[in-house]
C-alpha cells in the first residue's frame, strides 16, 4: 500500500524532534531554500515567453557572462533571506563580497550558486542551485570573510535543488541524504528518494571531454581506461555530460559512477568553485556513501584561501574515484 505522502515541512519536523534543543529556526532556514526553489521553479517554467533567456551584459567575479536568470535566481535569494532573521551573511558566486545581513542573533552563514549550469539556460536544459550552510560563532562581530572560509568539514547542511523535467530538492544535515520532489499542482515538495545510497561502483562517466588535451597524462589515461572493452569489469563505462554540475552529480549519486571537473596543465586549480560547488556536493555525496577528491585531496579537508577558490572536483562512487585517483597520482 502507497505510503501516505510526507511534505519537506512534515519531514523536518519529524527530524527536529529528536533534537529538543532545536529552536526551529533551522528548519525554517531549509524551508526558505525550498521556497527559493518553487519561486525559480515557477520562473524557469515560463522564461522562454517572459524575455527572460540571455545576458544582461556584466560580467561577474569568476569572469563569467552573466545570464538574466543567473541576477535573477541571486536576487530571489536576496530577497527571501534579506529580511528573514535567520542568516548574518549570504556568499553567493554572483557576488564579489558577501552580503551582511543586519539581524541580531542570525546564527547561519549561507553560501549559494543561485543558478548552476547557465549555458543551459537559453536551450531549456537542466538547472540547478547548489547550498551550503555554515554555522556563524561570531555574528556580525569579525570580519565575514575570515569566518566564511573554513574547511567544507564545518558545514552543517547542503545541497541543491535540480531543475528538471521535475524540481527536487536534495539535502544533508549530516544524516544521509534524502530527496523530495515538488508537486506543482500543491506546491509542496514531497518525500520521493529517502536516504539515497550512491552505488560503490557505477558504469556511468561524466565530464567536458573537449579539454582532455589540457589534461595531465593521468588523467588522460584515467578517462582512456574507462574506454577499454571488459565485460568483467563493466567497461566501457557510458559518457554523460549535460553541462549542469547539479544535474549531472545527481544522476551518479542515483545510479553510480563518476563525475570529473579535473584540473588542467595551464589552469591546475579546475573551474568549478570550492566554496559554493565543490564543498556542498562533496557533503552530499559523502553522506551517501561516495567520495570526492581533488585528485589528491579530500575536497572536504581543504583549507580555503578566497571565497571565489576554485578547485578540481571528481565525485561520485566510492571505488571508481579511488581508481582516478589512483591514476592521476601516478599509481595505475
Ligand atoms: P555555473 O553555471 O554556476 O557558472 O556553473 C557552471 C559549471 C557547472 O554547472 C558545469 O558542470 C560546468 O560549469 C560546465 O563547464 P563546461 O562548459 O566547461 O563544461
Ligand atoms: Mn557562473
Ligand atoms: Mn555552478
Ligand atoms: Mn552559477
Amino acid at each position: 500500500m502507497a505510503k501516505f505522502p510526507i511534505t519537506l515541512s512534515r519531514f523536518i519536523i519529524e527530524q527536529q524532534a529528536a533534537h529538543p534543543e532545536a529552536t526551529g529556526e533551522f528548519s525554517v532556514l531549509l524551508t526558505q531554500i525550498g521556497l527559493v526553489g518553487k519561486m525559480i521553479a515557477h520562473d524557469l517554467r515560463r522564461a522562454g515567453l517572459n524575455k527572460i533567456l540571455g545576458t544582461t551584459g556584466e560580467t561577474n567575479i569568476q569572469g563569467e557572462v552573466v545570464k538574466k536568470l543567473d541576477q535573477i535566481a541571486n536576487d530571489t535569494f536576496v530577497r527571501v533571506f534579506e529580511h528573514s532573521g535567520l542568516v548574518c551573511v549570504l556568499a553567493s558566486e554572483e557576488m564579489e563580497k558577501p552580503l551582511k545581513m543586519v539581524h541580531e542573533g542570525a546564527k547561519y552563514m549561507l553560501l549559494v550558486d543561485p543558478l548552476d549550469g547557465s549555458s543551459n539556460t537559453d536551450v531549456n536544459m537542466p538547472l540547478g542551485a547548489i547550498f551550503s550552510i555554515r554555522r556563524s560563532k561570531l555574528g556580525q562581530r569579525q570580519p565575514v570573510e575570515d569566518e566564511l572560509l573554513q574547511r567544507g568539514t564545518e558545514q552543517i547542511a547542503a545541497g541543491y535543488v535540480l531543475y528538471g523535467a521535475s524540481t527536487m530538492l536534495v539535502f544533508t544535515v549530516g544524516q544521509g541524504v534524502h530527496g523530495f520532489t515538488l508537486e506543482p499542482s500543491i506546491g509542496e515538495y514531497l518525500l520521493s528518494n529517502e536516504n539515497i545510497r550512491i552505488p560503490s561502483k557505477g558504469k556511468v562517466y561524466s565530464v567536458n571531454e573537449g579539454n582532455y588535451h589540457r589534461w595531465p597524462s593521468g588523467t588522460q589515461k584515467y578517462l582512456d581506461s574507462l574506454k577499454v572493452q571488459d565485460k568483467a569489469t563493466g567497461r566501457p563505462y557510458s559518457g554523460r555530460y549535460s553541462g549542469c554540475l547539479v544535474a549531472d552529480v545527481h544522476r551518479i549519486l542515483l545510479g553510480g559512477g563518476i563525475y570529473l571537473y579535473p584540473g588542467e596543465n595551464d589552469k591546475p586549480e579546475g573551474k568549478l568553485r570550492l566554496m559554493y560547488e565543490g564543498n556542498p556536493l562533496a557533503m552530499v555525496v559523502e553522506q551517501a556513501g561516495g567520495k570526492a577528491t581533488t585528485g589528491t585531496m579530500r575536497i572536504l579537508d581543504v583549507e580555503p584561501k578566497a571565497l571565489h577558490q576554485r578547485v578540481p572536483l571528481i565525485i561520485g562512487s566510492a571505488e571508481d574515484v579511488s581508481q582516478a585517483e589512483a591514476y592521476i597520482q601516478g599509481r595505475a
